[in-house]
């Protein structure tokens, strides 16, 4: 059986973004995989946040895991924070990995390029260390995640054959896996930037009610010319909606171009709108009686004993290799 492990962030109100491209499609690998998946909670401290925002963001994303689907008995689902073991693996990797390829990370770029550098964490650097660590605690094979997150993965392999060169086969190699479809969601109000947590208006958020995600889905830029056709460099904003309906519908972009021919924009909207309506409305009811049943406690302490188990005899591998004395 393949090992999969993913996360997210509590930073923020999660968006449909996260949605199509990381979380709805957890669940599909849970039941012929061992899958791992967890609240990327410190990787959450490496900007600055409000503790009461974290602990609820924290709480909700558990409560959105129960609700697409995610079976406690078959997905381990816990808090990063609560299995010390990333935090120690953490110590040992930031040696492994350099500050010229840290550098380079484009995620770190876009975050650091709009701060001044007194302001720049040591934490938001060494994020990809701690993310290295999240995924080769668990000897992981599959990293399911959006493009934004695969030069992080690709930085991890790195770090496994530099490490395993050294100390001999300790670090599982894994993968990255990016949907073919929905990896790369735009913003509704600018189609040529990733939709992500921080624009009201271009954002999708799961929490939004069903007026709000229709009127935004309604308002959304669009291109010059009137028919529906997929080509993100001519028409990214419809390519974007192109692309929304076809992962929620599980469909090739190019069919779901089909199916708008001779389609005017604004009905082509309120289709996509509707479809749209149709997958939010039962999660965010569903996600709302796991949150206010706290169903998510039980999964969260369980998930975190059962993944402590397995991230310690890792790190207690890879300490002997690298020398510390374990008695
Ligand atoms: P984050 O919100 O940065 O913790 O991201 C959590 C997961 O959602 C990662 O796998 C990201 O790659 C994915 N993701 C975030 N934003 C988008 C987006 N706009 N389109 C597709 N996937 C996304
Ligand atoms: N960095 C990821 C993000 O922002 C979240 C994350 C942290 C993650 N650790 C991970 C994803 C390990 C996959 C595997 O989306």
């Amino acid at each position: 059986m393949a090992r999969v492990l993913s996360g997210i962030k509590p930073t923020g109100k999660l968006t449909l973004g996260n949605y199509i491209g990381a979380l709805r499609r957890f669940k599909d690998y849970q039941e012929a995989n061992e899958t791992f998946i967890f609240i990327a909670d410190l990787h959450a401290l490496t900007l600055p946040i409000d503790p009461k925002e974290l602990r609820e963001n924290s709480i909700d994303i558990a409560s959105f895991y129960l609700a697409s689907g995610l079976d406690p008995h078959k997905t381990t689902i816990f808090l990063q924070s609560a299995v010390s073991e990333h935090a120690e693996l953490n110590a040992i990797l930031q040696n492994y990995l350099y500050m010229g390829e840290l550098r380079r990370m484009t995620q770190f770029k876009d975050k650091a390029s709009k701060m001044k550098d007194e302001a720049i964490g040591l934490g938001l650097f060494a994020y990809p260390v701690l993310m290295s660590s999240d995924i080769l605690l668990y000897d992981s094979d599959i990293v399911p995640v959006g493009v934004d997150q695969s030069q992080h993965v690709e930085l991890t392999r790195d770090l496994v054959r530099r490490f395993n060169a050294r100390y001999g086969e300790i670090l599982k190699m894994p993968k990255a896996e990016v949907p073919t479809t929905g990896a790369k969601i735009m913003s509704l109000s600018d189609p040529t930037k990733k939709m992500s947590k921080s624009d009201p208006k271009g954002d999708i958020f799961l929490k939004d009610p069903m007026s709000v995600v229709k009127k935004k889905i309604m308002s959304a830029v669009t291109d010059c010319g009137s028919e529906v056709t997929y080509d993100p460099v001519e028409k990214p904003g419809i390519s974007n909606l192109l692309t929304i309906y076809a992962s929620l519908e599980d469909i090739d972009v190019k069919e779901a171009a089909k199916v708008f021919v001779g389609y005017r924009y604004g009905d082509f909207k309120k289709a996509v709108a509707e479809k749209v309506v149709s997958v939010l409305e039962p999660f965010q009811q569903s996600y709302q009686e796991i949150k206010d049943g706290r169903l998510y406690e039980e999964a969260l302490k369980e998930g975190a004993e059962h993944a402590k188990k397995i991230a310690r005899k890792t790190l207690t591998k890879v300490q002997k290799a690298v020398g510390l004395l374990v008695l």
